[in-house]
């Protein structure tokens, strides 16, 4: 494989569903579906899946295959996989030469995907790898930010305790997505999981879950906890919510957890455990049998709440880096 000045990275669109697809299949020989199943599964994702999928080409040859999004000065890739054909050119074990030198068809991968970052006008961008792709883009002169890993519980039906009402959010109405939106951004800022994104990225993320853009919303696994109106016992003003849990249908048996949040001034008093048993007693209702989530590694009143609650780790860790691109 010659060195990459050719690599291209395009939105992948309805008639590039096959060339998915095949390249899911021969980056992953051996997943179960089929692949006329994945073209298929393709068609008919989420939104936000759909926007976000981009294919690596050299010639007319998908040779990778990366999520990526952009939203003012940030730009994110995560998702990403290549063909073994472009580890040639490295000398020693994994994907980098052992004087961490990466092969050259992985530095023109890493290229390309800045080139469309900048493109888009961001000025960040970080990658979400995992451990075997991590030296590709040390390399190219990406730091560590974080690392993340996926936690699964069997759903087990407990007791919730909680002194203020708690209830499934109502996601069509107006009132309650801004109190969500407000939420959301005011309980992240200044946390482990907050990049630097903007107010107006962070809202237009809670719409993306609220409206089902990564997978369908289940309202009626999801809760809140109502506020008073009033201020909040400690620290900033109430945003009309004290906590909510979103969950998502992530498979047949399989919900999600995909935002937790107790506002600042609420915390400590068990609402975040009330808030995610009740997602739980919630799901079980409805026929799901485990809950998923992703945690951030030290981020500790979630970690521990959720290894009470039974969640342990699943699958590999994932790793951020991040590099400034301008
Ligand atoms: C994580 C979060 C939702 C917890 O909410 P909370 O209402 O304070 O949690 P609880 O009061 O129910 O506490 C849950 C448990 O965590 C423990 N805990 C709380 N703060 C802690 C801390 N700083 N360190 C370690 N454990 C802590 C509590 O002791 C409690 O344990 P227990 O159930 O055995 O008594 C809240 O801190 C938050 O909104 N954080 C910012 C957003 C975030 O990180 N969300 C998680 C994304 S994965």
């Amino acid at each position: 494989m010659s060195a990459l000045g050719d690599l291209q990275l395009r939105w992948a669109a309805d008639e590039d569903a096959p060339a998915v697809a095949r390249l899911s299949k021969e980056i992953d020989p051996d997943m179960d579906e089929t692949q006329a199943g994945l073209a298929e599964l393709f068609l008919h994702s989420p939104a936000e899946a759909r926007r976000t999928m981009y294919l690596a080409r050299q010639g007319d040859r998908p040779v990778a295959r990366v999520r990526f999004k952009s939203a003012g000065e940030l730009a994110w890739a995560w998702g990403i996989g290549w063909l073994p054909a472009l580890e040639e050119g490295h000398r020693g074990p994994g994907w980098a030469a052992q004087d961490g030198t990466p092969a050259p068809a992985l530095a023109g991968l890493v290229r390309a995907l800045e080139a469309q970052a900048r493109g888009a006008g961001a000025r960040r961008l970080t990658v979400e790898l995992l451990d075997p792709q991590v030296p590709a883009f040390a390399a190219a002169g990406y730091r560590p930010s974080k690392r993340r890993v996926e936690m699964a519980a069997p759903l087990v039906r407990r007791p919730v305790a909680c002194d203020r009402p708690l209830r499934p959010p109502r996601p069509g109405d107006p009132a309650e997505r801004e109190a969500l939106a407000r939420l959301l951004y005011e309980g992240y800022l200044g946390s482990v999981d907050q990049d630097g994104e903007t107010e107006e990225v962070a809202r237009a993320e809670t719409v993306h879950v609220l409206d089902g853009e990564y997978a369908p919303f289940l309202a009626e696994c999801s809760m809140v906890i109502e506020g008073d109106g009033g201020p909040a016992p400690a620290g900033p003003a109430l945003s009309g919510l004290a906590g909510a849990a979103l969950v998502l249908r992530e498979g047949r048996s399989l919900s999600w957890l995909a935002e937790l949040v107790v506002h600042r001034g609420f915390r400590g008093r068990g609402y975040g455990r009330a808030l995610v048993q009740a997602a739980m007693n919630s799901s079980l209702d409805h026929g799901y049998e485990q809950m998923g989530l992703v945690v951030t590694l030290g981020n500790m009143p979630a970690e521990g709440l959720y290894r009470r609650l039974g969640f342990r780790e699943e699958g590999e860790v994932q790793h951020h880096y991040v590099k400034e691109i301008a």
